[in-house]
């Protein structure tokens, strides 16, 4: 089957989170499969562009409103990443160092939706299915279903990923005359509470939605930003997929970024060399457990409670445990961690700013990885973990739910909490201090959590089986 997958994120071109590592994996093995899936994504000026060649598939022009503007496809041409790669270029508009952040967002990725279906819309064949994923591609199933320029593609089955219902690309009513024009008829089906919602237009007008886990789907019944009830009514079409990882990239045997390969039978030996060189780079006493935090230092990964659950832990283990952090996001978060370096030496530090090389370096580094996220529809950071020996410590919900046992259940090798509260975060690092200490019981978690099979392998099928259910 022809899928074509539709993001403004995918790894390794261009990535802010767990969006990209999906889009540029789940494309390469549903071909290893035999299918024929290709990404289509705006062109950023991004280290990937510049370093790789590309041949130009088509030129075209679009129309947003009364502002015409000219596109280029352009394409990877060595098929590097195991997919046809396509990239849109609208010179102004897409073309810039941030993927996101822009004031004229909105505009940006209207123009670049629009892009994609004229595109197609020129294709000799059609394909057999448009994925779109998240609200920046999920005007797609409007604009096909009811635009009158596009009406050629009606047939094509779309799909819908949510990756996160958080954010949904609100937009005002004056904003409908960017679209291609269509039948007011239908303009509903853009509609949720007054505005132009590209989410709900998506989870409507698409002819299945995915989530990326299935707690995920179940939780959003009851808490999805304001489209709880949209769900609820949908819910016959709507299924979850639990992501996978992509075991090419992400595995410590063969990780280029790690300097200590290791494996399930080598896991103490290898972590500990990759410990140390990481305790000596960031000036960490080297015998306690080393707890990480690696992320988005946002309210949906409760970011705002790292500082005092640190403080409080630390205060309370009386420098038994250090701590690392990774990430960057909301300014007064990035500025408190920051304040907390000269208070602890050698028992913590934090990296402010997103570095991929490094993420990998802490993953195999560390002992214990902290996500005490309020929402997380999937969560790739502790299936990460899992597959480095690296204990995650997780609040029970979503994905995080769906991939982690605690380490008191049976056959369990996590530590699982129930609130993202400073309480709750203190206590289960002093859980991690008490099995860190053992170190017979550290072993087999770690052994055991390696071996399980979170590749992409697993939950492929599942998104081949929706596309053959859509067939006509
Ligand atoms: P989300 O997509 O909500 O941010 P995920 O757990 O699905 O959460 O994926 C996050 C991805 O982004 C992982 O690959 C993680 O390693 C990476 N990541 C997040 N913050 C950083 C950072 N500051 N530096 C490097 N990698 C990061
Ligand atoms: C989103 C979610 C995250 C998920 C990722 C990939 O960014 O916040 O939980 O793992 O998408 O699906």
């Amino acid at each position: 089957m022809e899928i074509v997958h539709v993001s403004a994120e995918c790894y390794p071109v261009a990535k802010a989170g767990g969006l990209g590592d999906v889009v540029g994996a789940l494309p390469k093995y549903l071909n290893k499969l035999g299918h024929n899936a290709k990404v289509v994504m705006p062109m950023y000026r991004t280290r990937f562009l510049y370093q790789n060649e590309w041949e130009v598939d088509f030129k075209g022009r679009g129309q947003m409103g009364s502002y015409w503007f000219d596109y280029t496809i352009i394409k990877e041409k060595h098929n590097k990443l195991g997919f046809s790669l396509y990239l849109v270029d609208i010179n102004g508009l897409l073309d810039r160092e941030k993927i996101y952040g822009y004031g004229d967002d909105t505009e940006r990725f209207t123009a670049f939706q629009i892009a994609v279906v004229d595109w197609i819309n020129h294709w000799q064949h059609k394909p057999d299915v448009l994925h779109c994923h998240d609200h920046h591609t999920a005007l797609i199933p409007f604009i096909v279903k009811h635009s009158y320029q596009y009406n050629r593609l009606a047939d094509v089955p779309t799909v819908l990923t949510i990756h996160n219902a958080q954010y949904q690309g609100w937009m005002g009513w004056d904003k409908a005359a960017l679209l291609p024009v269509f039948d007011t008829w239908k303009a509903g089906q853009l509609e949720w509470n007054k505005t132009i919602n590209p989410l709900a237009s998506g989870i409507k007008c698409a002819w299945k939605v995915t989530t990326v886990s299935w707690s995920y789907l179940e939780e959003l019944r009851t808490y999805a930003n304001g489209l709880e009830k949209l769900l609820e009514y949908e819910k016959g079409k709507c299924v979850g997929i639990l992501n996978g990882i992509d075991t090419d990239v992400w595995n410590p045997a063969t990780d280029p970024f790690v300097n200590h390969h290791y494996n399930y039978s080598t896991v103490d030996a290898g972590k500990a060399a990759n410990k140390l060189e990481l305790c000596k780079e960031f000036e960490l006493e080297q015998t306690n457990p080393l707890v990480v935090f690696i992320g988005r230092l946002v309210g949906e990964k409760a970011a705002d409670v790292l500082p005092d659950a640190v403080l409080s832990a630390l205060y309370g283990l009386q420098g038994k445990v250090n701590f690392l952090i990774l990430g960057n996001g909301e300014p007064h978060v990035e500025w408190q961690l920051n304040q907390l370096k000269g208070n602890f030496p050698g028992n913590y530090n934090v990296f402010i700013g997103y570095d991929e090389a490094l993420s990998h370096r802490i993953y195999a580094g560390a002992d214990f990885l902290l996500m005490p996220s309020r929402v997380e529809p999937c969560g790739l950071n502790q299936m990460y973990a899992m597959k480095y020996g690296t204990v995650p410590m997780v609040r029970s919900t979503g994905g995080l739910k769906d991939t982690v046992v605690d380490m008191g259940d049976w056959q369990g090798w996590g530590i699982r909490f129930n609130h993202a509260s400073v309480g709750d975060i203190a206590y289960s690092v002093t859980r991690a201090v008490d099995v860190y200490a053992d170190k017979k019981q550290m072993t087999a978690m770690r052994s055991h959590m390696m071996q399980i099979d979170h590749s992409w392998e697993h939950s492929v099928q599942q998104y081949v089986d929706i596309y053959q259910s859509l067939k006509y």
